[in-house]
């Protein structure tokens, strides 16, 4: 009976079982009530007293061997099953999806990258201002018509406290702080109490340039303003300067580009002229340079404005001004491959 014992130990301790039902099967032909190790323990009934004590040993040995080793084998399975089915380590992680740059950015990016290769640096000034910044100093008299030109939003409270309307106030608040040569470009976000439409917004952005030394003629701001238009619309772009008016430029001019549509031949987005118009400029006022404590006798300037929204319509042809603001990814997703 020893030697049946032994074998039985010597069988359970190599046991190995790749499934659940496997081990199930080994559980009960050694375990269950008509396994192997029963079938020992009813024989045990009939072994001679003066065997009893050692046989019963050996065989509680082995009851409790076996039900380790089952216990094993069962943790085991369990951890492999864990490790192999429920979790797959080769499997791709979520990817984390890249946002895009909003169409906005990429042109005003854009515009100060052409600026930047002749000198432009950037200034910034806040989008809250006061009357002097954004009105007086540019050479609009208290009463003068020409702030009526812009609908501005002014805090009822304080009125010399307002949203700026142009970054040219920008223009003002770099001239009283630094001293010529100057020559910066004045990116931002500016505010008018406008009706929202699909060619309205109560919010925009602008770009303005500004370039103050000595001898700087109309000539120079001609040149960069064509240097611009071709780095920014295609080599065969050409501009035209129109007479306009503006309190802080003499004189003033509004530019237009041959139309990038049609290339100038005339279409509806050029309304049949060939030319669009993007742009106001002009040679900076002296009483302006004089405002901000720079000599008009010495110094003279350019200076120019742009809508960045204009801009990017111009080359993404983007019907809707609201559709800047609103967020759609369906709209945004378009740019991914502008940048
Ligand atoms: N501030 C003007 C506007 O908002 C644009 C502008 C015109 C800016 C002429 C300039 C300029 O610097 O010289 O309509």
């Amino acid at each position: 009976m020893i030697q049946k014992i032994q074998q039985i130990l010597g069988e359970i301790n190599a046991l190995t079982a790749a499934t659940a039902e496997e081990l199930e099967t080994l559980r009960i032909k050694y375990l269950s009530k008509k396994g192997e190790i029963s079938a020992l323990v009813n024989d045990f009934r009939n072994v001679a007293n003066e065997e009893k004590r050692e046989i019963g040993q050996h065989l509680n040995t082995l009851k409790n061997r076996a039900q380790e080793r089952f216990a094993e084998l069962k943790e085991t399975l369990e951890n492999s099953q864990s490790t192999s089915s429920d979790i797959d380590l080769t499997r791709p992680a979520l990817p984390i999806e890249l946002g895009t740059r909003h169409p906005l950015s990429i042109v005003k990016n854009e515009i100060i990258e052409i600026f930047a290769r002749i000198g432009f640096t950037i200034a910034e000034g806040p989008e809250i201002e006061d009357d002097w910044h954004v009105f007086g100093a540019l050479n609009f008299p208290p009463e003068h018509p020409a702030r009526d030109m812009q609908d501005t939003f002014f805090i009822e409270k304080n009125p010399d406290v307002l949203l700026r309307t142009h970054t040219s106030s920008v223009q003002s608040r770099v001239m009283m702080a630094q001293k010529p040569p100057i020559r910066v470009l004045c990116p931002g976000r500016v505010y008018r109490n406008e009706a929202i439409s699909y060619r309205a917004h109560c919010f925009f952005h602008q770009v303005e340039g500004l370039y103050i030394d000595t001898n700087v003629s109309f000539a120079d701001l001609k040149q960069a303003l064509l240097y611009f238009a071709k780095e920014m619309f295609g080599e065969k772009t050409e501009i035209r300067l129109r007479p306009s008016y503006f309190p802080f430029t003499e004189p003033s001019a509004e530019m237009d580009i041959s139309c990038n549509l049609c290339g100038g031949k005339g279409c509806p987005f050029c309304k049949h002229t060939g030319w669009v118009e993007i742009l106001g400029c002009g040679m900076v006022d002296p009483n302006v340079l004089e405002n901000c404590g720079i000599d008009s006798s010495v110094y003279s300037g350019y200076a120019f404005g742009m809508g960045v929204e204009r801009i990017t319509n111009l080359k993404y042809q983007v019907k809707d001004l609201r559709m800047f603001s609103e967020n759609d990814l369906r709209f945004l997703q378009q740019f991914e491959a502008a940048y």
